[in-house]
């Protein structure tokens, strides 16, 4: 029989947080061990587990440990937690967005050799086809206008959104020399770009639309989601998959592709 895969969340009591701790005691074969936070330390969560206070991850991590931690919390706090957990043997499904580049380098090295990471922007089955199709609709229309259009609710701190910085990436794979322009103002001609625009209204959950203009007609390629829900059991999808791999970073594809 398999045993319980022992899980640890950071940003416990935050929107996503508190979604995968409900996603993790649905699921028989996961046990929330450990859940920290920036604020609430005390507090129970499911299974009896309390919030630790984000100060104590070290010490909670080496007396619980977790086979894995998901972490969604902010950048800067998800460095140093990814930094942690790599140096205590434990695997890694992150989740937070708005990395900047040295970042990203910082966890790399600290996960490199060490663990086996999931890092994805966005969870959800559906933005990971998403991304499949930008790139085949990238492919054939090449020299159309391309502009990724993102909007989500009014507390998200980072923007263009983790997922919009992704599709981006995937588009210029294919086209490699166009430039990215991030909202536009003032007078100036439209060069050979992609256009990135982000609204921040209400509580949207997270829309993303790449559209391709061309002469005569539009296409347009659309995800919406309707409910973290999406994201959160994507993660503790890609929490019960990390837990046997080598060292190394994986994305959802890697998670989706062993179906
Ligand atoms: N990858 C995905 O599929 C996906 C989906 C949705 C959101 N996100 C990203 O996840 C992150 C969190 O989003 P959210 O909407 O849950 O935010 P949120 O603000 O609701 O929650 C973040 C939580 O982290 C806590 N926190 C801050 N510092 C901490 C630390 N050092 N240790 C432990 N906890 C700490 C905060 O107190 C808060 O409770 C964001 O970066 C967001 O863009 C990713």
């Amino acid at each position: 029989m398999k045993s319980m895969t022992k899980v640890a969340v950071t940003g416990a009591l935050g929107r996503m947080g508190t979604l995968v701790i409900q996603e993790l005691a649905k699921a028989g074969d996961m046990q929330l061990v450990a859940g920290f936070d920036a604020a609430g330390a005390g507090r129970p969560l499911p299974g009896g587990v309390t919030v630790s206070d984000a100060s104590k991850l070290k010490e909670v991590l080496a007396s619980t440990k977790p086979n894995v931690l998901i972490d969604f919390t902010v950048a800067a706090a998800a460095v140093e937690n990814v930094c942690t957990a790599a140096e205590m043997g434990v695997n890694l499904v992150v989740g937070t967005t708005g990395f900047s580049g040295d970042q990203i380098s910082r966890m790399r090295s600290a996960i490199d050799g060490k663990v086996a990471a999931v890092i994805s922007p966005n969870f959800s089955v559906g933005v990971n086809l998403f991304w499949k199709l930008i790139a085949v609709a990238a492919e054939a229309l090449q020299d159309y206008d391309i502009e990724v259009i993102e909007a989500h609710h009014n507390q998200k701190k980072d923007a263009p959104s983790g997922t919009a910085l992704a599709t981006v990436e995937v588009i210029k794979k294919v086209l490699g020399d166009a430039e990215v322009v991030y909202g536009r103002e003032g007078i100036r001609l439209r060069g050979r770009e992609i256009g990135v625009h982000a609204i921040r209204a209400g509580d949207i959950v997270g829309d993303h639309t790449v559209l391709f203009a061309g002469p005569g007609e539009r296409l347009e390629i659309k995800h919406q989601a309707h409910s973290r829900t999406a994201f959160a059991s994507g993660a503790v999808r890609a929490a019960r998959w990390v837990v046997d791999k080598e060292p190394g970073i994986y994305s959802m594809a890697d998670v989706l592709r062993s179906r």
